[in-house]
Protein backbone atom coordinates (compact mmCIF):
# COMPACT_ATOMS: atom_id res chain seq x y z
CA UNK A 1 0.00 0.00 0.00
CA UNK A 2 1.45 3.37 -1.01
CA UNK A 3 2.16 5.34 2.52
CA UNK A 4 3.53 8.46 0.96
CA UNK A 5 1.56 11.29 2.30
CA UNK A 6 -0.78 13.45 -0.32
CA UNK A 7 0.43 16.33 -1.28
CA UNK A 8 -1.15 19.67 1.09
CA UNK A 9 -4.25 21.25 -0.40
CA UNK A 10 -3.85 24.27 -3.23
CA UNK A 11 -3.11 27.16 -0.83
CA UNK A 12 -4.88 30.36 -3.18
CA UNK A 13 -7.55 27.69 -2.86
CA UNK A 14 -8.25 27.00 0.22
CA UNK A 15 -5.92 29.19 2.61
CA UNK A 16 -5.10 28.49 6.05
CA UNK A 17 -8.10 29.58 8.57
CA UNK A 18 -6.12 32.62 9.74
CA UNK A 19 -5.42 33.73 5.75
CA UNK A 20 -9.07 33.07 5.50
CA UNK A 21 -9.77 34.86 8.38
CA UNK A 22 -7.59 37.82 7.96
CA UNK A 23 -9.08 38.24 4.32
CA UNK A 24 -12.66 37.60 5.51
CA UNK A 25 -12.69 40.73 7.64
CA UNK A 26 -10.94 42.96 5.42
CA UNK A 27 -13.70 42.10 2.65
CA UNK A 28 -16.37 42.75 4.93
CA UNK A 29 -15.05 46.49 5.67
CA UNK A 30 -14.08 47.07 2.13
CA UNK A 31 -17.41 46.50 0.92
CA UNK A 32 -18.81 48.39 3.37
CA UNK A 33 -17.09 51.60 2.35
CA UNK A 34 -17.67 50.46 -1.43
CA UNK A 35 -21.42 50.39 -0.65
CA UNK A 36 -21.03 53.68 0.84
CA UNK A 37 -19.33 55.33 -2.06
CA UNK A 38 -21.91 53.53 -4.39
CA UNK A 39 -24.57 55.20 -2.66
CA UNK A 40 -23.24 58.45 -2.67
CA UNK A 41 -22.17 58.47 -6.35
CA UNK A 42 -23.37 57.89 -10.03
CA UNK A 43 -25.99 55.70 -10.80
CA UNK A 44 -24.71 54.78 -14.14
CA UNK A 45 -21.48 53.33 -15.14
CA UNK A 46 -18.46 55.77 -15.44
CA UNK A 47 -15.74 53.30 -16.49
CA UNK A 48 -13.76 53.10 -19.84
CA UNK A 49 -14.31 49.96 -21.16
CA UNK A 50 -11.19 50.21 -23.13
CA UNK A 51 -9.01 50.29 -20.65
CA UNK A 52 -10.90 47.90 -18.73
CA UNK A 53 -10.41 45.88 -21.14
CA UNK A 54 -6.75 46.02 -21.38
CA UNK A 55 -6.54 45.49 -17.83
CA UNK A 56 -8.34 42.43 -18.42
CA UNK A 57 -5.92 40.91 -20.87
CA UNK A 58 -3.39 41.11 -18.61
CA UNK A 59 -5.26 37.78 -16.53
CA UNK A 60 -4.02 35.92 -18.50
CA UNK A 61 -3.75 33.27 -15.86
CA UNK A 62 -0.18 32.03 -16.56
CA UNK A 63 0.94 33.30 -12.70
CA UNK A 64 -0.88 33.56 -10.54
CA UNK A 65 -1.72 36.96 -7.92
CA UNK A 66 -2.09 37.79 -4.14
CA UNK A 67 -6.02 37.17 -4.08
CA UNK A 68 -6.48 40.56 -2.11
CA UNK A 69 -5.31 42.30 -5.36
CA UNK A 70 -7.61 40.58 -7.55
CA UNK A 71 -10.46 41.39 -5.34
CA UNK A 72 -9.38 44.64 -4.47
CA UNK A 73 -9.34 45.39 -8.15
CA UNK A 74 -12.61 43.99 -8.52
CA UNK A 75 -14.48 45.88 -6.13
CA UNK A 76 -13.20 48.99 -7.79
CA UNK A 77 -14.07 47.19 -11.34
CA UNK A 78 -17.78 46.88 -9.98
CA UNK A 79 -17.76 49.91 -8.49
CA UNK A 80 -17.62 51.76 -11.54
CA UNK A 81 -18.76 49.55 -14.02
CA UNK A 82 -22.53 48.57 -13.55
CA UNK A 83 -25.36 50.40 -12.87
CA UNK A 84 -25.92 50.61 -9.50
CA UNK A 85 -28.63 49.02 -8.02
CA UNK A 86 -27.53 49.77 -4.44
CA UNK A 87 -28.00 53.44 -5.11
CA UNK A 88 -31.40 55.07 -3.66
CA UNK A 89 -31.44 56.88 -7.19
CA UNK A 90 -31.62 53.74 -9.38
CA UNK A 91 -35.57 54.19 -10.07
CA UNK A 92 -34.73 51.97 -13.45
CA UNK A 93 -36.12 48.22 -13.74
CA UNK A 94 -37.11 45.51 -11.30
CA UNK A 95 -33.53 45.10 -9.40
CA UNK A 96 -33.17 45.45 -6.05
CA UNK A 97 -30.92 47.08 -4.03
CA UNK A 98 -30.74 44.01 -2.18
CA UNK A 99 -31.67 43.28 1.32
CA UNK A 100 -29.32 42.75 4.22
CA UNK A 101 -30.86 39.21 5.14
CA UNK A 102 -30.58 37.91 1.75
CA UNK A 103 -26.64 38.99 1.65
CA UNK A 104 -26.23 37.24 4.35
CA UNK A 105 -28.14 34.11 3.28
CA UNK A 106 -25.51 34.19 0.42
CA UNK A 107 -22.48 34.30 2.45
CA UNK A 108 -24.49 31.00 4.17
CA UNK A 109 -25.01 29.49 1.27
CA UNK A 110 -21.31 29.84 -0.07
CA UNK A 111 -19.94 28.71 2.98
CA UNK A 112 -21.63 25.58 3.49
CA UNK A 113 -22.46 25.12 -0.03
CA UNK A 114 -25.19 22.89 0.33
CA UNK A 115 -26.64 20.49 -2.20
CA UNK A 116 -30.16 21.04 -2.82
CA UNK A 117 -31.29 18.45 -5.20
CA UNK A 118 -31.56 16.11 -2.57
CA UNK A 119 -33.76 16.08 0.70
CA UNK A 120 -31.12 13.27 2.06
CA UNK A 121 -28.22 15.47 1.02
CA UNK A 122 -29.94 18.53 2.55
CA UNK A 123 -32.45 17.58 4.86
CA UNK A 124 -32.69 21.13 6.80
CA UNK A 125 -32.27 23.48 3.24
CA UNK A 126 -34.87 21.52 1.62
CA UNK A 127 -37.11 21.64 4.72
CA UNK A 128 -36.85 25.30 5.03
CA UNK A 129 -37.23 26.36 1.22
CA UNK A 130 -40.98 24.22 1.74
CA UNK A 131 -41.94 25.77 4.98
CA UNK A 132 -40.91 29.19 2.60
CA UNK A 133 -43.23 28.27 0.32
CA UNK A 134 -45.96 27.52 2.29
CA UNK A 135 -45.89 31.19 3.96
CA UNK A 136 -46.08 32.67 0.78
CA UNK A 137 -48.47 29.63 -0.23
CA UNK A 138 -50.89 31.16 2.59
CA UNK A 139 -50.93 34.81 1.97
CA UNK A 140 -51.75 33.75 -1.48
CA UNK A 141 -55.20 31.82 -0.36
CA UNK A 142 -53.57 29.12 -2.22
CA UNK A 143 -54.56 26.56 0.65
CA UNK A 144 -52.84 24.00 2.29
CA UNK A 145 -52.39 21.82 -0.39
CA UNK A 146 -50.31 23.76 -2.66
CA UNK A 147 -46.94 22.89 -3.74
CA UNK A 148 -44.01 25.16 -5.46
CA UNK A 149 -40.11 25.73 -4.83
CA UNK A 150 -37.55 28.13 -5.28
CA UNK A 151 -36.49 29.04 -8.86
CA UNK A 152 -33.55 31.12 -10.76
CA UNK A 153 -35.99 33.62 -12.00
CA UNK A 154 -39.05 34.58 -13.21
CA UNK A 155 -38.82 33.31 -16.22
CA UNK A 156 -37.76 29.76 -14.95
CA UNK A 157 -40.60 30.11 -12.12
CA UNK A 158 -43.06 30.77 -15.96
CA UNK A 159 -41.68 28.30 -17.76
CA UNK A 160 -42.10 25.75 -15.03
CA UNK A 161 -46.46 27.02 -15.54
CA UNK A 162 -46.05 26.20 -19.46
CA UNK A 163 -45.22 22.66 -18.55
CA UNK A 164 -47.54 21.89 -16.34
CA UNK A 165 -50.00 22.99 -18.31
CA UNK A 166 -48.91 20.97 -21.23
CA UNK A 167 -48.52 18.55 -18.58
CA UNK A 168 -52.47 18.96 -17.80
CA UNK A 169 -53.85 19.15 -20.68
CA UNK A 170 -52.92 15.97 -22.23
CA UNK A 171 -52.06 12.13 -20.52
CA UNK A 172 -49.61 11.44 -23.10
CA UNK A 173 -47.73 15.27 -23.00
CA UNK A 174 -45.05 13.83 -20.87
CA UNK A 175 -44.21 10.52 -23.30
CA UNK A 176 -45.03 12.24 -26.27
CA UNK A 177 -44.47 15.89 -26.38
CA UNK A 178 -46.32 18.09 -28.65
CA UNK A 179 -47.18 15.16 -30.43
CA UNK A 180 -50.06 14.10 -28.11
CA UNK A 181 -51.76 17.03 -29.15
CA UNK A 182 -54.02 17.00 -32.39
CA UNK A 183 -53.57 20.51 -33.56
CA UNK A 184 -50.99 22.98 -32.94
CA UNK A 185 -50.94 24.36 -29.23
CA UNK A 186 -51.48 27.79 -28.16
CA UNK A 187 -51.65 30.12 -24.65
CA UNK A 188 -52.62 33.53 -24.45
CA UNK A 189 -51.23 36.67 -22.70
CA UNK A 190 -51.38 40.37 -22.89
CA UNK A 191 -49.12 42.07 -25.62
CA UNK A 192 -47.78 44.08 -22.56
CA UNK A 193 -46.44 40.80 -20.59
CA UNK A 194 -42.87 39.79 -20.43
CA UNK A 195 -41.57 38.91 -23.57
CA UNK A 196 -39.61 36.14 -22.58
CA UNK A 197 -42.15 34.31 -22.42
CA UNK A 198 -41.47 34.01 -26.59
CA UNK A 199 -38.57 32.54 -25.19
CA UNK A 200 -40.01 29.82 -22.68
CA UNK A 201 -41.97 28.45 -25.91
CA UNK A 202 -39.39 28.18 -27.80
CA UNK A 203 -37.61 26.26 -25.16
CA UNK A 204 -40.75 23.88 -24.12
CA UNK A 205 -40.64 22.83 -27.55
CA UNK A 206 -44.71 24.26 -28.65
CA UNK A 207 -42.78 26.92 -30.57
CA UNK A 208 -42.73 30.72 -30.53
CA UNK A 209 -45.94 30.95 -32.75
CA UNK A 210 -47.56 28.85 -29.84
CA UNK A 211 -48.07 31.73 -27.55
CA UNK A 212 -50.84 34.49 -28.75
CA UNK A 213 -50.39 38.47 -27.93
CA UNK A 214 -53.98 39.52 -26.76
CA UNK A 215 -54.92 43.41 -26.92
CA UNK A 216 -54.81 45.65 -24.31
CA UNK A 217 -57.60 47.45 -22.58
CA UNK A 218 -56.35 51.45 -23.37
CA UNK A 219 -55.25 50.95 -20.23
CA UNK A 220 -52.12 48.70 -20.41
CA UNK A 221 -54.82 45.44 -19.33
CA UNK A 222 -55.12 42.59 -21.34
CA UNK A 223 -58.61 42.35 -22.77
CA UNK A 224 -60.95 39.90 -21.52
CA UNK A 225 -63.47 39.96 -24.72
CA UNK A 226 -60.33 39.71 -27.03
CA UNK A 227 -58.89 36.45 -24.74
CA UNK A 228 -62.28 34.96 -25.42
CA UNK A 229 -62.65 35.82 -29.22
CA UNK A 230 -58.54 34.35 -29.97
CA UNK A 231 -59.63 30.95 -27.98
CA UNK A 232 -62.52 30.57 -29.91
CA UNK A 233 -60.48 31.17 -33.10
CA UNK A 234 -57.83 29.38 -32.45
CA UNK A 235 -60.14 26.10 -31.43
CA UNK A 236 -61.93 26.93 -34.90
CA UNK A 237 -58.63 26.98 -37.01
CA UNK A 238 -57.95 23.03 -35.36
CA UNK A 239 -55.01 24.54 -32.97
CA UNK A 240 -55.21 23.59 -29.23
CA UNK A 241 -55.54 26.18 -26.27
CA UNK A 242 -53.95 25.34 -23.21
CA UNK A 243 -52.88 28.07 -20.97
CA UNK A 244 -54.05 31.61 -20.49
CA UNK A 245 -51.44 33.55 -18.39
CA UNK A 246 -52.07 37.12 -16.19
CA UNK A 247 -49.91 39.07 -15.65
CA UNK A 248 -50.21 40.81 -12.24
CA UNK A 249 -47.70 43.69 -12.23
CA UNK A 250 -46.77 44.35 -16.35
CA UNK A 251 -43.15 45.07 -16.49
CA UNK A 252 -43.60 48.57 -18.09
CA UNK A 253 -46.58 49.71 -16.74
CA UNK A 254 -47.39 47.67 -13.06
CA UNK A 255 -50.63 47.06 -14.34
CA UNK A 256 -52.98 44.27 -13.05
CA UNK A 257 -54.96 42.13 -15.80
CA UNK A 258 -58.37 41.60 -14.35
CA UNK A 259 -57.62 38.32 -12.76
CA UNK A 260 -61.98 37.13 -11.99
CA UNK A 261 -62.69 37.76 -15.46
CA UNK A 262 -59.10 35.83 -16.72
CA UNK A 263 -60.13 32.93 -14.20
CA UNK A 264 -63.51 33.02 -15.44
CA UNK A 265 -62.69 32.28 -18.93
CA UNK A 266 -59.17 29.85 -18.46
CA UNK A 267 -61.94 27.41 -16.42
CA UNK A 268 -64.86 28.18 -18.83
CA UNK A 269 -62.72 27.18 -21.82
CA UNK A 270 -60.79 24.41 -19.77
CA UNK A 271 -57.52 26.30 -19.73
CA UNK A 272 -54.51 26.22 -17.02
CA UNK A 273 -54.57 29.79 -15.70
CA UNK A 274 -51.26 31.17 -14.49
CA UNK A 275 -50.75 34.35 -12.75
CA UNK A 276 -47.12 36.14 -13.88
CA UNK A 277 -46.74 38.38 -10.06
CA UNK A 278 -43.03 38.62 -11.10
CA UNK A 279 -43.03 42.28 -9.50
CA UNK A 280 -46.50 43.09 -8.41
CA UNK A 281 -46.61 39.56 -6.48
CA UNK A 282 -45.06 41.37 -4.16
CA UNK A 283 -48.21 43.29 -2.93
CA UNK A 284 -49.19 39.89 -1.37
CA UNK A 285 -46.54 40.80 1.93
CA UNK A 286 -48.26 44.11 2.64
CA UNK A 287 -51.78 43.62 4.63
CA UNK A 288 -52.89 47.47 2.53
CA UNK A 289 -51.92 46.24 -0.90
CA UNK A 290 -52.75 42.40 -0.84
CA UNK A 291 -56.13 43.30 -2.11
CA UNK A 292 -54.60 44.50 -5.78
CA UNK A 293 -54.30 41.08 -6.38
CA UNK A 294 -57.30 39.88 -5.23
CA UNK A 295 -58.61 36.75 -7.95
CA UNK A 296 -54.80 35.47 -7.87
CA UNK A 297 -55.94 32.72 -5.71
CA UNK A 298 -58.16 31.39 -8.30
CA UNK A 299 -54.80 30.85 -10.24
CA UNK A 300 -53.01 27.17 -11.00
CA UNK A 301 -50.24 28.45 -10.57
CA UNK A 302 -48.79 31.85 -9.69
CA UNK A 303 -44.92 33.29 -10.36
CA UNK A 304 -43.23 35.59 -7.95
CA UNK A 305 -39.90 36.93 -8.17
CA UNK A 306 -38.36 37.49 -4.81
CA UNK A 307 -35.63 38.76 -6.77
CA UNK A 308 -37.46 42.20 -7.19
CA UNK A 309 -39.91 44.06 -4.68
CA UNK A 310 -38.96 41.45 -1.83
CA UNK A 311 -35.48 42.80 -2.48
CA UNK A 312 -33.58 39.50 -2.19
CA UNK A 313 -30.08 38.95 -4.10
CA UNK A 314 -30.29 38.10 -8.20
CA UNK A 315 -31.51 34.73 -8.95
CA UNK A 316 -34.95 33.95 -6.71
CA UNK A 317 -37.85 33.17 -8.06
CA UNK A 318 -40.94 31.42 -6.55
CA UNK A 319 -43.01 28.87 -8.45
CA UNK A 320 -46.10 27.56 -6.73
CA UNK A 321 -48.91 25.66 -7.89
CA UNK A 322 -52.14 23.84 -6.30
CA UNK A 323 -51.29 20.52 -8.51
CA UNK A 324 -48.31 19.09 -6.66
CA UNK A 325 -48.91 15.76 -9.30
CA UNK A 326 -48.06 17.28 -12.00
CA UNK A 327 -44.68 18.99 -10.88
CA UNK A 328 -43.83 15.35 -9.92
CA UNK A 329 -45.50 14.55 -13.70
CA UNK A 330 -43.45 17.12 -15.17
CA UNK A 331 -39.79 16.54 -13.54
CA UNK A 332 -40.13 12.79 -12.37
CA UNK A 333 -36.32 10.41 -13.04
CA UNK A 334 -34.91 7.99 -11.73
CA UNK A 335 -31.74 7.32 -11.10
CA UNK A 336 -29.61 5.09 -8.53
CA UNK A 337 -26.94 7.57 -7.53
CA UNK A 338 -29.25 9.68 -6.06
CA UNK A 339 -29.02 9.86 -2.04
CA UNK A 340 -33.04 10.08 -2.08
CA UNK A 341 -35.97 9.94 -4.96
CA UNK A 342 -39.08 10.92 -2.26
CA UNK A 343 -41.58 12.53 -5.05
CA UNK A 344 -43.05 15.99 -4.23
CA UNK A 345 -40.36 16.00 -1.42
CA UNK A 346 -36.77 15.78 -3.58
CA UNK A 347 -36.24 19.61 -5.60
CA UNK A 348 -34.97 17.54 -8.25
CA UNK A 349 -37.84 15.69 -9.16
CA UNK A 350 -40.35 18.25 -8.72
CA UNK A 351 -38.54 21.09 -10.75
CA UNK A 352 -36.19 22.41 -13.66
CA UNK A 353 -33.10 22.35 -12.03
CA UNK A 354 -31.45 19.10 -10.57
CA UNK A 355 -28.18 20.83 -9.04
CA UNK A 356 -29.53 23.47 -7.23
CA UNK A 357 -28.43 26.52 -4.72
CA UNK A 358 -30.01 27.48 -1.19
CA UNK A 359 -31.92 30.45 -2.86
CA UNK A 360 -34.94 30.30 0.13
CA UNK A 361 -32.58 31.01 2.68
CA UNK A 362 -32.46 34.91 1.27
CA UNK A 363 -36.52 35.21 1.48
CA UNK A 364 -36.09 32.80 4.89
CA UNK A 365 -33.49 35.61 6.59
CA UNK A 366 -35.32 38.47 5.38
CA UNK A 367 -38.70 37.41 6.39
CA UNK A 368 -37.52 35.89 9.99
CA UNK A 369 -35.81 39.76 10.42
CA UNK A 370 -38.80 41.49 9.31
CA UNK A 371 -41.68 39.35 9.30
CA UNK A 372 -44.29 40.11 7.00
CA UNK A 373 -44.96 43.19 8.53
CA UNK A 374 -41.94 44.31 7.64
CA UNK A 375 -41.52 43.21 4.30
CA UNK A 376 -45.06 44.37 3.95
CA UNK A 377 -43.83 47.79 5.11
CA UNK A 378 -40.99 47.61 2.32
CA UNK A 379 -43.47 47.27 -0.46
CA UNK A 380 -45.63 50.37 0.94
CA UNK A 381 -42.68 52.19 1.08
CA UNK A 382 -42.26 51.88 -2.61
CA UNK A 383 -45.50 52.98 -3.48
CA UNK A 384 -45.07 55.72 -0.97
CA UNK A 385 -41.92 57.17 -2.81
CA UNK A 386 -43.87 56.97 -6.47
CA UNK A 387 -46.67 58.75 -4.92
CA UNK A 388 -44.07 61.52 -4.07
CA UNK A 389 -42.51 61.46 -7.40
CA UNK A 390 -46.19 61.78 -9.08
CA UNK A 391 -47.17 64.74 -7.03
CA UNK A 392 -44.35 66.40 -7.92
CA UNK A 393 -44.49 65.28 -11.97
CA UNK A 394 -48.02 66.39 -12.21
CA UNK A 395 -46.94 69.95 -10.30
CA UNK A 396 -44.75 70.47 -13.36
CA UNK A 397 -46.15 70.03 -15.99
CA UNK A 398 -46.13 66.26 -16.72
CA UNK A 399 -48.55 63.82 -17.86
CA UNK A 400 -48.99 60.49 -16.14
CA UNK A 401 -50.25 57.39 -18.71
CA UNK A 402 -50.64 54.25 -16.71
CA UNK A 403 -52.56 53.52 -13.47
CA UNK A 404 -51.58 51.37 -11.51
CA UNK A 405 -51.34 50.29 -7.76
CA UNK A 406 -47.79 49.50 -7.71
CA UNK A 407 -44.86 51.37 -7.32
CA UNK A 408 -44.09 52.52 -11.15
CA UNK A 409 -44.96 55.80 -13.13
CA UNK A 410 -45.04 56.13 -17.14
CA UNK A 411 -45.06 59.59 -17.15
CA UNK A 412 -44.74 62.20 -20.17
CA UNK A 413 -42.76 65.19 -19.84
CA UNK A 414 -43.85 68.57 -20.95
CA UNK A 415 -43.26 69.72 -24.79
CA UNK A 416 -40.42 72.25 -23.78
CA UNK A 417 -38.28 68.96 -22.00
CA UNK A 418 -38.24 67.23 -25.73
CA UNK A 419 -38.63 63.76 -26.67
CA UNK A 420 -38.41 60.82 -24.18
CA UNK A 421 -35.69 59.29 -25.44
CA UNK A 422 -33.49 61.51 -25.62
CA UNK A 423 -34.52 63.08 -22.22
CA UNK A 424 -34.00 59.62 -20.32
CA UNK A 425 -30.77 59.38 -22.06
CA UNK A 426 -29.55 62.70 -20.65
CA UNK A 427 -30.56 61.78 -17.09
CA UNK A 428 -28.57 58.51 -17.01
CA UNK A 429 -25.79 59.70 -18.65
CA UNK A 430 -25.76 62.49 -15.99
CA UNK A 431 -25.60 59.92 -13.30
CA UNK A 432 -27.78 61.67 -10.76
CA UNK A 433 -30.68 59.30 -11.09
CA UNK A 434 -31.36 56.53 -13.19
CA UNK A 435 -34.82 55.53 -15.24
CA UNK A 436 -35.73 53.82 -18.68
CA UNK A 437 -37.75 54.83 -22.14
CA UNK A 438 -40.55 52.05 -22.80
CA UNK A 439 -44.04 52.25 -24.59
CA UNK A 440 -47.29 52.43 -22.85
CA UNK A 441 -50.41 51.79 -24.97
CA UNK A 442 -48.14 52.85 -28.02
CA UNK A 443 -46.85 56.57 -26.08
CA UNK A 444 -43.10 56.88 -25.46
CA UNK A 445 -43.09 57.29 -21.76
CA UNK A 446 -40.78 57.89 -19.11
CA UNK A 447 -40.74 54.20 -16.56
CA UNK A 448 -39.87 55.83 -13.07
CA UNK A 449 -40.38 52.93 -10.66
CA UNK A 450 -39.30 52.35 -7.39
CA UNK A 451 -36.76 49.51 -6.08
CA UNK A 452 -34.29 50.45 -3.78
CA UNK A 453 -35.43 50.35 0.07
CA UNK A 454 -33.37 53.74 0.88
CA UNK A 455 -34.72 55.92 -1.36
CA UNK A 456 -34.78 59.35 0.84
CA UNK A 457 -36.91 62.28 -0.38
CA UNK A 458 -33.30 64.31 -1.10
CA UNK A 459 -33.57 61.12 -3.61
CA UNK A 460 -36.57 61.62 -5.24
CA UNK A 461 -35.84 65.53 -5.51
CA UNK A 462 -32.13 64.87 -7.30
CA UNK A 463 -34.73 62.68 -9.56
CA UNK A 464 -36.82 65.51 -10.14
CA UNK A 465 -34.07 67.80 -10.94
CA UNK A 466 -32.23 65.59 -13.55
CA UNK A 467 -35.97 64.65 -15.34
CA UNK A 468 -36.94 68.21 -15.54
CA UNK A 469 -33.67 70.57 -16.59
CA UNK A 470 -34.28 71.90 -19.89
CA UNK A 471 -32.00 71.35 -22.78
C1 LIG B 1 -43.90 40.37 -15.32
C2 LIG B 1 -42.56 39.70 -15.47
N1 LIG B 1 -42.49 38.38 -15.74
C3 LIG B 1 -41.32 37.74 -15.89
C4 LIG B 1 -40.13 38.41 -15.78
C5 LIG B 1 -38.84 37.67 -15.98
O1 LIG B 1 -38.29 37.42 -14.76
P1 LIG B 1 -36.72 37.10 -14.57
O2 LIG B 1 -36.00 38.28 -15.14
O3 LIG B 1 -36.60 36.94 -13.12
O4 LIG B 1 -36.45 35.84 -15.33
C6 LIG B 1 -40.14 39.78 -15.48
C7 LIG B 1 -38.88 40.53 -15.36
O5 LIG B 1 -38.85 41.73 -15.26
C8 LIG B 1 -41.38 40.44 -15.34
O6 LIG B 1 -41.45 41.76 -15.09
Amino acid sequence: MNQKSLPDAVPALFPQAADRERIGNWLTLELEESLRRVQAGPVAPTIEMQEFRAELETFDFSRPRPLEEALRWTIQCMEHGIVQMANPRYFGLFNPGASFPAQCADRIAGSFNPQLASSASSPVPVALESHVIRAVARRAAFGEEAAGHFATGGSEANYTALLCALTAAHANFSAEGVRAFSGPVRFYTSRDCHIAWLKIAHQAGVGRTALRLIDTDGRGRMDPNALVRAIAEDRAAGAVPVMAVATAGTTGAGMIDPLHACADIAKQHGLWFHVDAAWGGAALASNRLRGVLEGIERADSITIDAHKWLATTMGCAIFLTKRADLLSEAFHASTSFMPSSISGVDPYLNSVQWSRRFLGLRLFLALAAAGWEGLGAHVERGVEVIERVKERLLASGWEIANDSPLAVLDAIPPADLGDVRTLVRKVVASGRAWVAPTLFEGRDVVRICATNGETKMEDVDALIAALNERP
